[in-house]
């Protein structure tokens, strides 16, 4: 499958995208104001900050669907999983990241395709090629210029969501065997693209993990 490099696809638009990725635990959350506020200061202007699934207004209801608020009862198989995800997406990168790139903005996402990927792919069983073919079509050309891979064991992220949250969502309450199957996924992404993918290791202490963000934001 041929898609556009990111250098090709950064030729068009001045702006960059930047994106953090993880299974639940591994703390990107933690990181998200830091990564945002350095890239502020590298940049010289605020940067635009969203997630998926959201970041618009149908996004946002996608997002209470996929997650299980409103799915009143009713379980969502992964392929079903997969095309919310995308519906979400495409009136994302229409309607927010896309125009925000190419007015010359930096966008900060906390997660976008390679979440579908893993969660949807790795963990749900969902045919991986047919994940790319949905992804070519709807990122266009908002592709990643950085994904950050926060990656922890899914015992050690499961023990740091138990201690956080006692309300789980769809995605929180899987077991460990599934969050190691979504993990492997981002791993493998990560490996494929080491030129655009960062992998951040976890289990480092705050003090640390925010050193080596700072290190490589300022090389983007
Ligand atoms: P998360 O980003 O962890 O938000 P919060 O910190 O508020 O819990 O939750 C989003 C969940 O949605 C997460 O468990 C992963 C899941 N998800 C998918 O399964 N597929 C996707 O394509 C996306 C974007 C998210």
């Amino acid at each position: 499958m041929t898609r556009p490099a990111a250098t090709d696809a950064t030729v068009t638009r001045k702006g960059r995208f930047i994106v953090l990725e993880g299974i639940d635990g591994a703390g990107k959350s933690t990181h998200l104001d830091f990564v945002c506020a350095t890239l502020e200061r590298h940049c010289g202007r605020a940067v635009v900050r969203t997630r998926e699934p959201g970041g618009t207004p149908l996004g946002e209801s996608i997002r209470s669907l996929l997650l299980g608020e409103s799915a009143g009862g009713t379980d969502i198989d992964g392929e079903t999983e997969t095309l919310l995800a995308f519906a979400a997406r495409r009136a994302h990168v229409e309607g927010l990241i896309g125009p925000m790139l190419r007015e010359g903005r930096w966008v900060v996402s906390d997660r976008y395709t390679d979440s579908t990927r893993a969660y949807q792919g790795g963990g749900a069983g969902v045919d991986s090629d047919w994940i790319e073919s949905l992804a070519e079509k709807i990122e266009t050309d908002c592709i990643p210029d950085r994904v950050y891979v926060f990656d922890l064991p899914a015992d050690q992220a499961a023990h740091r969501r138990n201690g956080r949250n006692p309300s789980m969502d769809r995605f929180e309450a899987r077991g460990c065997d599934y969050f190691e199957r979504v993990r492997t996924v981002y791993l493998r992404q990560a490996e494929r693209h080491p030129g655009r993918y960062r992998i951040i290791d976890a289990r480092l202490t705050v003090e640390q993990i925010r050193l080596e963000l700072e290190k490589d934001i300022l090389t983007l």
